[in-house]
């Protein structure tokens, strides 16, 4: 192995950036030539490369978004379009790929895997939904942005006496809606993994009233509804003066936390010496606490599941 290459792809997260650093300083400190590919699959079938020094990295690992940009590519999903990035490869000579993404960039990676090409993967999305991990990068730092953003809501919540629903991101999966639930405290909080009954979170929002609360605060995931369908009920059924805030991209940017960084640098670093090792096809995760990889096919097969003692923990201290 001597030359690497390194793409993000997907959603951008916080912490991209440190786990390409991680690489790239990884790779020259193993005596390999490392290079970033731009615009993620794109990228890889258009050819657009550039060499990365020790430099190139510098001034990065406390910056949202990605150096190397990002991209969700339907042509790469073609037959077609992965001999196109294959004969970009093998036109630079490039030995292995690292793949810093999700679920679908992985299945991207793996079908060049397939074709004999070595890549290794790093989760990373700011959902936290892949299976064979328990953590991907960004989702600290999203979870910490939404506690940040409904701390403030709740202040002027309470200020108006108002119920407030806010809706967050996760595609499918609930994990940043219970984190940030817990968090700050929600009185209901709304994941597609447990089924909810409308009943119930009004029973919840009505008695935090009649014992004085000045406000609610109700997290939805946006893979249930839209916090406008919740917020609308609501009103409808309690006659509140009720708000919908919905956080959006907001929690995708922003510089890492501490713990995105150190999970950025360790995986990095880790995605290198696999694909140094021989090993491909696999991604790299953390299960309790160690640093583990699993082959993409074996992920893919599995659900990622969320934690419920979480949920349930929330729902006994938000009575
Ligand atoms: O996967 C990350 C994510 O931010 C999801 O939480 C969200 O559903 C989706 O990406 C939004 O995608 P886009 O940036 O393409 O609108």
């Amino acid at each position: 192995m001597n030359k690497i290459a390194v793409l993000t792809s997907g959603g951008d997260a916080p912490g991209m950036n440190a786990a390409i650093r991680a690489v790239v300083r990884r790779g020259i400190f193993k005596g390999l030539d490392v290079y970033g590919v731009k615009n993620g699959y794109d990228g890889l079938m258009t050819g657009n490369f550039i060499q990365m020094d020790l430099g190139s990295v510098g001034d990065i690992l406390h910056r949202g978004g990605t150096i190397l940009y990002s991209a969700r590519s339907e042509r790469f999903k073609t037959a077609d379009g992965q001999q196109q990035a294959l004969a970009q490869l093998m036109e630079v000579g490039i030995d292995g790929l690292v793949v810093i993404g999700g679920d679908g960039s992985f299945k991207g990676a793996g079908k060049l895997t397939a074709q004999g090409f070595p890549t290794i993967g790093i989760p990373g999305t700011i959902d936290n939904d892949i299976a064979g991990t328990d953590y991907t990068i960004g989702f600290d730092t999203a979870v910490n942005t939404a506690v940040e953003a409904i701390d403030k809501i709740r202040d002027t919540a309470s200020s108006h006496e108002r119920t407030y629903v806010i809706e967050v991101m996760g595609r499918d999966a609930g994990d940043i809606a219970l984190w940030a639930g817990m968090c700050a405290g929600a009185e209901s909080i709304i994941i597609p993994e447990a089924n909810y009954e409308i009943n119930d979170m009004i029973d919840r929002i009505k008695q935090g009233h009649e014992r004085g609360k000045l406000h609610s605060i109700i997290v939805v995931a946006e893979g249930v509804c839209k916090g406008t369908d919740i917020g609308n009920m609501i009103e409808e059924k309690t006659g509140f003066d009720t708000r919908v805030a919905v956080l959006g991209h907001f929690q995708r940017g922003g510089s890492p936390t501490a713990y995105d960084r150190m999970m950025s640098s360790q995986m990095g670093a880790k995605a290198v010496d696999l694909l140094v090792e021989g090993k491909k096809g696999v991604m790299v995760g953390v299960k309790n606490g160690q640093l583990i990889y699993t082959p993409f096919e074996e992920a893919a097969k599995d659900r990622h599941t969320i934690d419920m003692s979480i949920y349930h923990l929330a729902r006994s201290l938000s009575i």
